[in-house]
């Protein structure tokens, strides 16, 4: 028997499920009882910004990105303080790891280009940070993981589940680490089986981030999504070094390391844009974002949430609250009542 297809407008619409009803609806009734016009502005003004990813409820589409001030759950309260809708931690392994040696980051003309090598203090450890922060942030709490096999992915998912993560972030992207990171996300074979086992594993919405170093970005969404991907994140950085002239010698320890900052959105822009039109699933745009245009720009290009890392070394923590309010007034000043509104608006032109 031949299956009926379903309604494009429907999935979309499912895709961006947060409804701008309540905005109004709680406009209507703080009119009613004649309360401050004040509170109805401020209530309405985050109700346009509010999103609901994948089962979680952010108050604006910002996000920390993970790798950047990753572990402490007092650098995660002052991101949470400077705005950021959800906190995404740097990524944790089943055990501790020393990382490269110096030096591990590198300025360049164009963006940072770091190669950290995975350092981190082992899930054990750092589920005592996760229990911690959970304390203490009233925003969401997303677990970035790492493995060297799908057993490893999944029991590093389990313990941050435990300790109270509210989704996880699979890292199959690094895009130097031998046998984790990119090398499992540039292929869908083992990428599927990662994310199903993480998925027959914990009952938290999974997030995959994934590489732009491959030939088909949309070809790998569409088999973590048939995986079970609950979202995917992109990108992670592009693989790329930095040589010294004067010493005529590799900078980074590692020689290769990932570029991230504004030198990378475009491409990131890119990925999004052509994972939009295979996958039905949210997704969150990160890669490069420096302002709220450039935010505007991921969610035209189809981005659900947006992730935000590198500009915080210089702009700092409240990047965020700058970030949702520019988009906040590019909403009002385009009319439209919700951010759900613009998610993927630049495929229908
Ligand atoms: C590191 C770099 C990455 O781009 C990443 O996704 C994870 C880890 C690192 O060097 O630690």
């Amino acid at each position: 028997m031949e299956q009926k297809k379903p309604n494009q407008k429907l999935k979309r619409k499912r895709r961006n499920n947060t409804s701008h009803k309540t905005a109004y609806k709680t406009k209507l009734y703080l009119n009613k009882n004649n309360s401050t016009r004040a509170l109805a502005v401020e209530t309405l003004k985050e109700n346009r910004l509010a999103i609901n990813l994948a089962g979680l409820k952010l108050p604006n589409p910002t996000m920390l990105a993970s790798g950047i001030l990753g572990y402490t759950k007092e650098t995660f309260k002052t991101i949470a303080d400077g705005g950021a809708g959800a906190i995404v931690t740097k990524s944790v392994g089943l055990k501790p790891r020393s990382g490269y040696a110096n030096p591990t980051v590198t300025q360049t003309s164009c963006g940072l280009v770091n190669a950290m090598g995975l350092p981190n203090p082992g899930i054990e450890e750092f589920a005592k940070e996760i229990i911690e922060a959970k304390r203490v942030l009233n925003v969401p709490l997303i677990v970035s993981v790492y493995g060297f096999t799908a057993e490893e992915y999944a029991t590093v998912a389990k313990k941050a589940v435990v300790a109270g993560a509210d989704a996880v972030e699979l890292n199959v992207s690094c895009p130097h680490v031998r046998e984790t990171g990119s090398e499992i996300g540039q292929n869908p074979t083992i990428l599927k089986e990662v994310v199903e086992k993480v998925k027959s594993t914990v009952q938290k919405p999974i997030f995959v981030k994934l590489s732009p170093n491959v030939t088909s970005i949309a070809e790998i969404a569409e088999a973590a999504v048939n995986a079970g991907a609950d979202a995917i994140t992109a990108i992670n950085t592009v693989k790329a070094m930095a040589i010294d002239a004067e010493t005529a010698k590799p900078i980074l320890s590692n020689k290769v390391g990932g570029l991230s900052g504004p030198a990378i959105k475009p491409i990131a822009l890119r990925c999004v844009y052509e994972i939009y039109e295979r996958v039905k699933v949210p997704i969150i745009g990160c890669g490069g974002i420096t302002n709220w245009r450039d935010a505007v720009e991921f969610l035209l290009a189809g981005a659900s949430a947006l992730q935000i890392g590198t500009v915080i070394a210089t702009k700092g923590p409240n990047i965020f609250k700058a970030t949702t309010r520019g988009i906040n007034a590019y909403l009002k000043r385009k009319g439209f009542r919700s951010v759900n509104e613009i998610v993927g608006l630049s495929h229908k032109s």
